[in-house]
């Protein structure tokens, strides 16, 4: 059985547990001020620290955010390497901050093969602040849902294939172990900026039962108003998970 919010909270209809936001827009925003791009990269990494603090406020337990995709490497290599920097930088100053209140940082997606700094950055912070009860932060770097996905279905696939699995022992609790945010409570609702109504290859099975939110205000412009906003509408959305 698919694990759902109201498994939780079975008498909390409306409480949003876990939120997931695709921030795009920020070469957008750069580029309606005739700015360069990294430039809205820049203002949409304060964006995050904002939105952090607002989640954080909100009461809501989990916050995961798509800051590098698997595809981004398609992108100018001097558009990657300021990314990287900046997230570097980002986790040196910003969340350094944010694990002192209580935060705590995770980070899903194939981050293992980033430059070498950001690796050992990665594994401290995420060592730094494991016993932090606070808003559990997932950062996705270098993540694609279709290539987990393959992953984790070729691990099952080699398992019965050398005798140790049964066809019938597979099921979609065991399965979704096998993804990213299996630690986290299932994600209520997911936020696009930007006005782009896609997916874009981010979480598919684990937003199986999400609500959508799509704003068409660009990331680095993202309040903390905009966010109460999203958390007001998901209250008003009646959740039925296929039942009636
Ligand atoms: C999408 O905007 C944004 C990204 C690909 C990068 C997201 C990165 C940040 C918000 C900054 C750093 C993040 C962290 C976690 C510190 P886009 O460049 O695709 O915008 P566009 O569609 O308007 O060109």
């Amino acid at each position: 059985m698919l694990k759902t919010s109201d498994d939780n909270k079975s008498n909390d209809q409306h409480k949003c547990q876990h939120v997931a936001i695709i921030m795009d827009g920020n070469g957008r925003w750069a580029k309606k001020r005739h700015l360069p791009r990294f430039m809205g990269h820049k203002e949409g990494a304060k964006a995050v620290k904002r939105i952090v603090i607002a989640a954080q406020k909100s009461g809501i337990a989990a916050l995961t955010l798509y800051a590098f995709s698997a595809e981004n490497w398609r992108r100018p290599a001097s558009e990657v390497s300021f990314l990287m920097e900046l997230l570097y930088k980002t986790i040196e100053r910003e969340f350094t901050e944010l694990i002192n209140e209580n935060v705590r940082l995770s980070f899903i997606g194939n981050w293992q093969v980033l430059p070498e700094k950001l690796v050992a950055k990665i594994i401290k912070i995420t060592t730094d602040s494991a016993a932090n009860s606070g808003l559990h932060l997932l950062i996705a770097l270098n993540y694609g849902a279709q290539q987990e996905i393959l992953a984790a279905a070729k691990d099952l696939a080699r398992k019965y294939q050398q005798g140790d699995l049964n066809l019938e022992d597979i099921n979609e609790d065991d399965f979704a172990k096998k993804l990213a945010l299996a630690d986290a409570p299932p994600v209520d609702l997911l936020i696009r900026t930007s006005g782009e109504i896609r997916l874009s290859n981010f979480l598919l099975w684990q937003i199986a039962y999400a609500e959508l939110y799509f704003t068409d205000v660009l990331w680095p412009d993202f309040s903390e108003d905009d966010f109460n906003v999203a958390l007001a509408q998901f209250s008003l959305r009646k959740r039925r998970y296929g039942g009636l």
